[in-house]
């Protein structure tokens, strides 16, 4: 991918557009963050630029450093020709410091965990940072290279000193309810680390899929890559039991997840696989019906979405699988954290079982979560005798949590609270708190088929991980903050961006700046415009936000002024005043409007926004009356 942009060339720019396009470069101007997502620790602006030009030199210290040498692959496949140097190789007294950006990671002194500082000035460019932190502080210089609109390049001069709030950082995506191939998982990889997010969690198995070639049981995925049809449209209610007709699947070699592993050890991203237990494990018991508690029932691959009531059978032929199948991913993945799922597992079929009831009695639990928290329980055991942690979604705080469990609390904070107070790690990923990306990004009818729910930018920007019931050493115990993309509503990588993003973009915000450098307005209207306009240029899909100040509203009085935003760098804003939704046809906004209402009139202002590559936004909608 390439991380260049096309800046527009002012002067065949119709006046309109030199508006829009000034406008986000204004406000840029008055950015205290100059730009930066996330926004930084802190940032102090001083007067004059850096300017990059081809005899700009790159002096390191560290050359064989991966982080330095994504820089210089950045650089290359940017069009740079810019030459890098190795410090140690060469007489420094040869290159006079003018002109040269250095990078380095033996500097002397303390810097916070994966912390990096940051020094512009018009002579030279510093950035010292360790391991992860230097990497970051890379980051924001492609970011502040990027915002250049200066020939070649041009920073403008600043100290910037950086490091993140939480050492959690994560993006999910479900692979099972859909496949999405190598390609589309770097690509995601790609855009968590341009905006610091550092654990991958890879949701590889449900009831709709298995994704994860295992080689010791191979029918994982000879039978459980593949469902025989999926269900169109929402989970079958009454009246819709419409499905494809069509086979689907797909899933990835164990060299494939190698391969996947090492791109994101390059950007300093940590991969968390999930292997669902004991429920969303219908395409395992498809493969093998022996896992369940009725092997005789028939079983497939699941094809509509919603949770199956066959779930794995707590026997020991199921463990000795389950501790097969974990030991492979263990070989393959080297990250400290497996999850192991544990959500919504229905109780009914274990309920059924004569042999369930034989085990909660031997064993003295109370019932069936008694049993599911046995279950756990023994996985944690397995899993730690490997040398490695658990983590699962909230339910497993249900009948008992594993003595050593971080757990991920989506039901709202509710869990996340309790397993803190119990002084177990804690993600937090609530969707009641803009963190389940599948959710719709508005309330409008005009947003594309999603689970539902509502969970705009805004909404998502605003959640704050650390609930303040905790007190302070509880809240220590909150190491981070994840958004989750679960892809039954979600077909397409293009799809998946458009879910995405810009929300990633907000969660970056979250688990990396302080609260008090937190700032909606800001975010949104000074510094996201930019950033999409680079997404739009560099081929991704997004959710084209409505312009800023045209969001649906009514409003009475007899004379408006309206004063829009754009929300990407280079697009166009199209208005229409008649009712009808406006199209690239119609007028086009270039500055403020002012609106008379007679006395019982009403008036509506329809916007679209549409991108330079021709996203579109949805119609917006404010009525005026009078
Ligand atoms: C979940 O959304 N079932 C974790």
């Amino acid at each position: 991918m390439k991380h260049t942009i096309q800046i527009p060339n002012y002067r065949f720019l119709i006046p309109g557009l030199i508006f829009l396009f000034l406008s986000n470069a204004a406000f840029a101007q008055n950015d205290p963050y100059m730009g930066i997502i996330p926004a930084p620790v802190s940032v102090t602006k001083a007067k004059g630029e850096f300017k990059l030009t081809p005899e700009t030199i790159i002096l390191v210290d560290t050359p064989d450093n991966k982080a330095v040498k994504f820089f210089n692959n950045y650089l290359k496949k940017a069009g740079y020709v810019n030459t890098v140097i190795d410090m140690g190789q060469v007489d420094r007294k040869k290159y006079s410091l003018k002109n040269t950006i250095t990078l380095s990671l033996n500097f002397k002194g303390e810097m916070p965990l994966e912390g990096y500082h940051l020094q512009i000035s018009e002579n030279q460019v510093i950035l010292e940072g360790r391991g992860a932190g230097m990497f970051y502080g890379i980051q924001t210089l492609i970011q502040l290279l990027h915002g250049s609109n200066a020939g070649y390049g041009s920073i403008p001069c600043a100290v910037i000193k950086d490091h993140p709030r939480f050492p959690y950082r994560g993006m999910h995506l479900d692979v099972a309810r859909h496949f999405f191939d190598v390609d589309f998982v770097k690509k995601y990889l790609d855009l968590m680390a341009m905006y610091k997010l550092n654990n991958f969690h890879w949701h590889l198995t449900d009831d709709q899929g298995w994704r994860i070639e295992i080689k010791k049981y191979p029918k994982l995925t000879e039978v459980g890559a593949m469902r025989a049809q999926t269900k169109i449209g929402r989970a079958a209610g009454p009246d819709s039991m419409l499905y494809d007709g069509t086979p689907y699947g797909g899933f990835y070699t164990q060299e494939q997840i190698a391969d996947v592993i090492h791109y994101a050890e390059d950007r300093y991203i940590n991969i968390v696989p999930e292997i669902e237990m004991p429920g969303h494990s219908l395409a395992a018991i498809a493969a093998y019906p022996e896992l369940s508690c009725d092997p005789e029932k028939g079983y497939k691959v699941g094809e509509n979405w919603g949770v199956s009531q066959d779930v794995l059978c707590p026997t020991d032929e199921t463990f000795k699988m389950l501790d097969g199948i974990l030991l492979e991913v263990m070989e393959l993945f080297p990250g400290k954290y497996i999850h192991i799922g544990g959500d919504e597992c229905p109780k009914i079929a274990w309920k059924k079982s004569d042999f369930c009831r034989r085990l909660i009695s031997e064993q003295s639990l109370n019932d069936e979560n008694g049993l599911q928290s046995y279950f756990v329980g023994r996985i944690e055991k397995y899993v730690n005798s490997q040398g490695r942690s658990i983590i699962g979604w909230d339910e497993i705080l249900e009948g008992g949590l594993a003595p050593n469990a971080t757990v991920m609390s989506w039901r709202g904070e509710g869990g996340g609270i309790a397993a803190a107070q119990l002084g177990h790690d804690v993600i937090m990923t609530p969707g009641s708190g803009g963190l389940y990306l599948d959710h719709a990004q508005s309330k409008s009818p005009q947003e594309p088929l999603s689970i539902g729910g509502n969970a705009p930018l805004s909404k998502t920007y605003a959640y704050e991980p650390v609930p303040a019931v905790l007190n302070t050493e509880q809240q220590k115990h909150v190491i981070g903050v994840q958004a989750n993309v679960w892809t039954e509503y979600i077909a397409t990588p293009e799809k998946a961006e458009y879910m995405a993003l810009p929300r990633m973009m907000a969660v970056s915000e979250v688990g990396w700046t302080p609260p008090a450098n937190k700032d909606y307005t800001n975010f949104s209207q000074q510094r996201l415009p930019n950033h999409l306009g680079k997404l739009d240029a560099a081929g991704f899909d997004f959710r084209v936000p409505i312009a800023y100040g045209a969001e649906d509203t009514t409003i009475s009085g007899g004379n408006f002024k309206v004063e829009l935003v754009s929300p990407v760098a280079g697009a166009k804003i199209y208005y229409t005043l008649d009712g009808y939704a406006p199209r690239e046809t119609d007028l086009e906004y270039k500055s403020p409007l002012t609106l008379t209402i007679p006395e019982h009139q009403t008036m509506h202002l329809k916007t679209i926004t549409i991108t330079p590559s021709g996203k579109r936004s949805i119609v917006s909608d404010i009525k005026m009356e009078n």
